[in-house]
Parts: structure tokens; sequence; C-alpha cells
């Protein structure tokens, strides 16, 4: 604070009355020394200071690829199977049709019109690839950014964003076409299908040390929904009972006031995770520092490569982080008519009392204020994922947008989707924690959950 701060502050608070005449602080004058009325001129520079990155972080969160044009288009190639040997790469390309399939969306405000009109009158074939190029170079493709040659018409790389996986759309125009939803987790999006058709997944046999079939049997593993981020430092391809050890995509919204961070927390804030994310996985340009990942037996991948002491001098990613921390996505509203009212507010007592759920899913935030982790033991279940982070521990999801099925919760609950429906996930609790529901209590809670 400034003097000239500090002097206002003063009087605004009545302190400096109270200082100067010499009688101690107290009562009214106490009370309001206790709630500073902070200054106009640092209020607006905070103000335009959090406008100001919220700007920058939805951009970045769109549309940055943090250089990672240079991994997944010189290295690994991915363009070359999107445009096919008609534009000079490989194979019969990536049509419209096959790319929606694969889960990616399309930002229908990205479309210029008289695509729009002609995609509508039929006219746009969904089986060409050259269309889907046409889609990239209008910047419609959510989540990725295709960078195209001078002549403007093929690629010569293709780079990724934080919305491939934590953006959807809301299929105004058609399935896959729509409006931007950011934040919301793309279920759809079958992004090892997509990595595996490359031409060259060098770096990943490199990386792991496995063979080229290996590699795609492990990619192809994930299915809709999932990826794994974990497997560059611990290399494990599958769960120990043969099922992929992919996680869902979880929602980048909600996040405000929550500790922990990914399903198995303990990794650090959203800041280290937005720093582990664009460099280790997106293969983006910055640098990234964590000596865990030097620890052999649990990260042999990481502690090979030496992931923790990842360096560039042409840093396009630290400089955004504290953009990205401040966007601060809220959880989309319950629509009218997704929860019965009055059920809800009867299985909010469940929640709170009954069922105990409250003393871990704490309201507001529905997860800890503090260290909101737990063992598998805790909750019941095995403990593959809980092991591969620091802690050994999962955390505590904070509850979001519940009632969302067929978006942000399509593929299940928990870390892998084990519980496919809510039904499941209170079933589990009730069985675990011995909490003997009955039918009637079960709908209740249920209700309450899908208000959330
Ligand atoms: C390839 C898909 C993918 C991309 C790209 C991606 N993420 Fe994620 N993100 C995930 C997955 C999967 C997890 C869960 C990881 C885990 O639990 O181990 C996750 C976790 C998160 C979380 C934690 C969410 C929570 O509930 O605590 C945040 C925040 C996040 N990502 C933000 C970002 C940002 C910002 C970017 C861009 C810099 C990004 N992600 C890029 C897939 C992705
Ligand atoms: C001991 C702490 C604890 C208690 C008590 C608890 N939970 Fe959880 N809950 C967790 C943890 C940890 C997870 C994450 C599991 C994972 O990632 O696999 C979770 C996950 C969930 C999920 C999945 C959310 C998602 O996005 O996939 C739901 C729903 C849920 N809990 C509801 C409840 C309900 C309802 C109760 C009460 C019957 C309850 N929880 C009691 C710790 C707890």
């Amino acid at each position: 604070m400034t003097r000239y701060y500090l002097k206002r502050w003063y009087l605004a608070t009545g302190l400096a009355a109270a200082v100067a005449s010499g009688t101690s602080v107290s009562g009214f004058g106490q009370q309001r020394a206790r709630e500073p009325v902070p200054a106009p001129g640092a209020n607006r520079a905070a103000k335009e200071n959090a406008d100001r990155l919220l700007a920058e972080g939805m951009q970045t969160f769109r549309y940055d690829t943090f250089g990672s044009e240079e991994f997944w288009g010189d290295k690994v190639k991915l363009h070359e199977a999107i445009q096919g040997a008609k534009f000079g790469g490989m194979g019969s390309g990536l049509s419209p049709k096959q790319a929606l399939e694969l889960g990616l969306k399309v930002d229908m405000d990205a479309v210029p019109k008289n695509v729009a009109a002609a995609i509508k009158a039929g006219k746009v074939d969904l089986n060409d690839p050259a269309n889907t190029l046409l889609l990239l170079k209008a910047n419609a493709v959510v989540g990725v950014t295709g960078f195209f040659n001078r002549d403007g018409k093929s690629l010569r790389a293709i780079g990724i964003q934080c919305a491939l996986c934590h953006s959807t759309v809301d299929d105004a125009f058609s399935k896959g076409v729509g409006h931007r939803l950011d934040g919301w987790p793309n279920r759809d999006l079958n992004i090892g299908a997509i990595v595996s058709t490359a031409p060259d997944l060098s770096a990943f046999t490199e990386m792991l040390q496995i063979d080229e079939a290996t590699v795609k049997k492990v990619l192809t593993s994930w299915g809709p929904g999932k990826f794994d981020a974990q497997l560059n430092l611990d290399g494990k391809g599958f769960r120990p009972d043969g099922k992929p050890a992919a996680t869902l995509n979880p929602p980048a919204f909600g996040l405000a006031g929550v500790n922990n961070h990914t399903w198995t927390g303990s990794w650090g804030t959203v800041t280290y995770w937005n720093a582990y994310v664009a460099n280790l996985e997106m293969h983006g340009k910055g640098n990234f520092y964590d000596p865990r990942l030097d620890n052999a037996e649990k990260y042999p991948v990481a502690a090979r490569t030496r992931q923790g002491h990842t360096g560039n001098k042409d840093d396009r990613i630290t400089a955004k982080l504290p953009a990205l921390h401040l966007l601060a996505l809220p959880v989309p509203k319950a629509p009218a008519g997704a929860f019965d009212r009055a059920a809800a507010q009867a299985g909010k007592t469940i929640f709170d009392d009954k069922a105990r759920c409250a003393t871990c899913h704490v309201p507001p935030a529905f997860t800890e204020p503090g260290w909101n982790l737990h063992t598998a033991e805790e909750i019941g279940i095995d403990d593959f994922q809980a092991k591969r982070a620091p802690d050994d521990r999962y955390r505590t999801v904070p509850l979001r947008a519940l009632w969302s099925m067929d978006k942000i919760h399509k593929g299940g609950f928990y870390h892998d989707g084990r519980f496919a429906t809510l039904n499941e996930v209170v079933n589990h609790y009730d069985g675990h924690f011995k909490l003997s529901l009955s039918a009637e209590e079960k709908r209740k809670l249920i209700e309450y959950l899908k208000s959330l």
C-alpha cells in the first residue's frame, strides 16, 4: 500500500481519528477496522487485472497450442493422417464424418456462413477429408489448430489445445456441431484412437520402450472420454485386472476453492497441473520441474526421460499460467425439470446426516477444505490409480453438475466410470458404509445429487 492509500484507508476505517485522539480502538471503530474498505484506485487495478486475466485465460484455453504443433506435426505427423495422400499426407485422410465419430467437435460459430448453409442444404460431402481441412482452416474444430502450408490448402502441422478434452458443444446445429461449452469434459473424444492413426509413433515407442503394436494396443484401449495422464510417467498401459489404465476427462469448471486437483490429487495446484499437462501431455514448449518424478521405482519412464526437468529456452507456457489459473469457470446449473425439487430437499438431509456424505463432500465446494484425499480402502475401491499419484490416494471429487448424464457425466462416475449411474454410486456407499438406506431414502438422495 502506498502512503496515500494508507492514509485513505485509515480515514475510511475511522482508525485515524481514534489514533489521533489517543483513545483505544474499540466498539464501532474496531468493527470497522476489521473490514477495511479497499482504496478505489487499488480496487480498480485489481478488477482490471482480473478482467484481463479472465479474457486471456479463455483465449489460451480455447486457442493456444503452446507450440505443440512441433510435436503433433513435425514429429508424430498426425496432420498427414488427417489430410491423407491426396493432400500430400498418408492414407485416405479423416473425413468430417469420421472426425465426428471419433468425438471431435465443431464450433458452429466459427464455421463461415456460406459453408454452414451448404452443410444444411446437404451440399458439403461429409465423407471428403478436404472438408475436414476446410473446417480446420476456419478454426472450427474444437481444441485442434491446423497450420497450413503457403498454398493455404494442405496442412504443414497440427497443434492441440486444452479445449480438446475439456470442451464440448451443445449440438445446436447437429450432433457434434454447436456452440462451445467451455470446461465441459468431452466424453465422446477418443483421443487414443486419434493418436494411434499418426504415421510416426516413435516418440511413444522410444519414451515407453515398447514396440509400435503395443503402443497402439494401449492407445486404442482407452475408448471415448478417456485419457491416461500418467502413462508417460510409469508406463502402465493396463491395470492388473487387464482393464485400460485411462481415466475419464474431468470437467474443468467448479474448481475455485478446491485444493488438490485431478482424480488422485497430490500433484499440486491447478497451476501445477496446467504446467504438467501443457508440457508433458500436450507436448507444448515450456519449462517444468518436479523432482518427485525422479523416483525410478514409482515413475520409471519419467525418471529415465527426465520429464521432471523439462526445459525450453522458447517458453510458450509459463507466461500463460496466471490467466489459466484465474479461469474459474462456474458449474453449469441444472436445467428446470432435471430433478424433483421436493425430493431433493429431503435428500439434502440424508446427504448431510444419515448417509454422512457431507463429511467428505463438504458443501458448497462438495470436497473437503484442506487436504481432500482418501485411501482406496476408505472409499471401498481398488488402489491402482491412487498408487500412481505421489500421495497414493484418491481425491474427494467436488460434486459438479451430476444432473448431466448425456454430456458431463457420460461414461459414468468415479475416475474410471466404474459406476454407470448415480444409483450404482449410492448402492456402493450404502454397502461400503453400511448405511441401511431405504429405497425411498436412496431415491431422495439421488434427486439431491442431481440438483448439484
Ligand atoms: C488429452 C486430453 C487433455 C488435454 C489436452 C488437457 N487435459 Fe486437463 N485433464 C485431462 C484428464 C484425463 C485429467 C485427469 C487426470 C488425472 O486425474 O490423472 C485432466 C485434469 C485436469 C484438471 C483437474 C480437474 C479437477 O477436477 O481437479 C484441470 C484443471 C485441467 N485438466 C485443466 C487443463 C488445462 C488448463 C489444459 C490445457 C493446458 C488441459 N487440462 C489439457 C485431459 C486433458
Ligand atoms: C470418505 C470420504 C467420502 C465419503 C464419506 C463419500 N465420498 Fe463420494 N467420493 C469420495 C472420493 C474420494 C471420490 C472419488 C473416487 C474416484 O475418483 O474414483 C468420490 C466420488 C463420488 C462421486 C462421483 C463423482 C464424479 O464426478 O464421478 C459421487 C457421485 C459421490 N462420491 C457421492 C457421494 C455420496 C452420495 C456419498 C454419501 C452416500 C459420498 N459420496 C460419500 C469420497 C467420499
